[in-house]
């Protein structure tokens, strides 16, 4: 993780982060936890819980409580001890202590605190978001007038969200049907629903592992792309008569309800990239077929559905850190630096923010990206001024405009 390694470096000595008691709630896995030693050794106090009932790393979490961090997470947990976990992340020590910063993956850590202890909001600085439903929560929050502290949306630098969401998935989904399933791919079909950078990646891991892809969508510019990508576009239900592998990379709901799974193929795996397990409906799968279930392995179920089976992984939450070990480390460390980068920013220049949703500034962007590039052997070019002033661009950036997609 050379992104976390610098900023070690550069602000170690400064401690930016000197009085934060951070409350973090995000996927406790072997990466989160060089992101929670990083935030320590910028002067932060924190105490973990993780996103997902089935994403910790239990040797990470292990590794970090030996270590005399309070980090409340297992694999496996069930809903009440998600809740009673992120609860015991909200003291620092005794009730007088409580967070004063809120770093979140999915939104359930700030809902928590905005809805059940708002008198909190006066004392935290801010709140740094990790996903794009996390995101569209406090959206929803601004446009509601509900958020009363300042938020950064670390999803949308564009070194995290075209990079974890696209290029982490395109390694880690594969990875975790293959643990789940030991499937042979090749010569697949597959569905994606969603054609975003979750599902972009999606697509390609399988295409990679020589599937063939559908995609479904509902934005004509996704599936525009996802058309000049090779893809076939097809709606979920015409889709899912033929595919081998369901996956869901919405965000959204009822992406898989009774009418698609009574239309699945026998030994179709069905299973859920995005944040939330809403995308399927796993609970008329379990009211309906719950008595035909097998449980084959830990995450993988097999369900008796009218004469054939379906093969449900993760019960329908993100399958990449419920049946795998989520992304690798080194795409992570552009995600975590985004984090750190929000989280010192938010602590020392809270006065500077309104309660509004920001994203970081391009510089930070582009300097996140040029952390990466030397691990990977890669050189830049550098502009001449009179390139610089042809392209009418800085020499050392931002080299872009906002209105620049990537
Ligand atoms: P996105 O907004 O870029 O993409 C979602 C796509 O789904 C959009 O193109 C949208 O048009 C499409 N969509 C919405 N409703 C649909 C429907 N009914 N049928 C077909 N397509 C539909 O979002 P992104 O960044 O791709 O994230 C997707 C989900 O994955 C979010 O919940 C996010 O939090 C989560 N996520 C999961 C990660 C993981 O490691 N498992 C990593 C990053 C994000």
């Amino acid at each position: 993780m050379p992104g976390l390694m610098y900023l070690r470096k550069k602000y170690g000595n400064k401690k930016p982060l000197k009085n934060a008691r951070i409350a973090g709630c995000l996927h406790m896995t072997i990466q989160t936890a060089v992101l929670i030693e990083t935030l320590i050794e910028l002067g932060a106090e924190v105490r973990w819980s993780s996103c997902n009932i089935f994403s910790t790393q239990d040797h990470a979490a292990a590794a970090l409580a030996k270590k005399g961090i309070p980090v409340f997470a297992w694999k496996g947990m069930n809903e009440q001890e998600f809740d009673w976990c992120i609860e015991q992340t909200l003291f620092f020590g005794d009730k007088s202590r409580p967070l004063n910063m809120i770093l979140d993956d999915g939104g359930d850590l700030t809902n928590m605190v905005l809805d059940k202890y708002p008198q909190f909001s006066k004392g935290i600085k801010g709140v740094s978001e990790e996903t794009t439903t996390g995101v569209l929560r406090l959206y929803e929050r601004v446009n509601k007038g509900t958020l009363p502290i300042p938020a950064i949306n670390v999803n949308d630098s564009v070194t995290k969200s075209k990079f974890d969401n696209k290029y982490g998935c395109r390694e880690s989904l594969v990875d975790a049907i293959r643990r789940a399933t030991d499937l042979m791919l090749a010569g697949k079909t597959a569905i994606v629903a969603g054609f975003g950078d979750v599902g972009k990646g999606s697509a390609e891991s399988l295409k990679q592992a020589g599937v063939r892809v559908m995609v479904s969508e509902i934005d004509p510019i996704c599936a525009l792309q996802a058309c000049m990508e090779g893809y076939e576009v097809v709606p979920m239900a015409e889709g899912v008569k033929r595919a081998d592998i369901i996956v869901t990379a919405t965000g959204n709901k009822d992406i898989i309800t009774s009418k698609h799974f009574l239309a699945t193929k026998d030994k179709a795996v069905v299973c859920n990239i995005g944040h939330f397990d809403n995308e399927i409906d796993m609970a008329w799968l379990e009211k309906n077929y719950g008595n035909t279930k097998v449980n084959i392995k830990p995450q993988v179920d097999k369900y008796h559905i009218k004469g054939k089976d379906v093969i449900v992984l993760a019960e329908g939450r993100l399958v990449n850190l419920g049946c795998a070990t989520g992304h690798p480390s080194f795409v992570m460390s552009n995600s975590f630096c985004n984090q750190t980068l929000a989280q010192i920013e938010l602590w020392n220049n809270n006065n500077t923010y309104k309660n509004q949703v920001y994203i970081l500034p391009k510089h930070l962007d582009e300097e996140v990206a040029r952390l990466h590039l030397e691990k990977l052997g890669a050189k830049l070019e550098i502009l001449t001024p009179s390139q610089a002033k042809y392209i009418g661009v800085p020499i050392k950036g931002p080299f872009k405009s906002e209105a620049y997609r990537y």
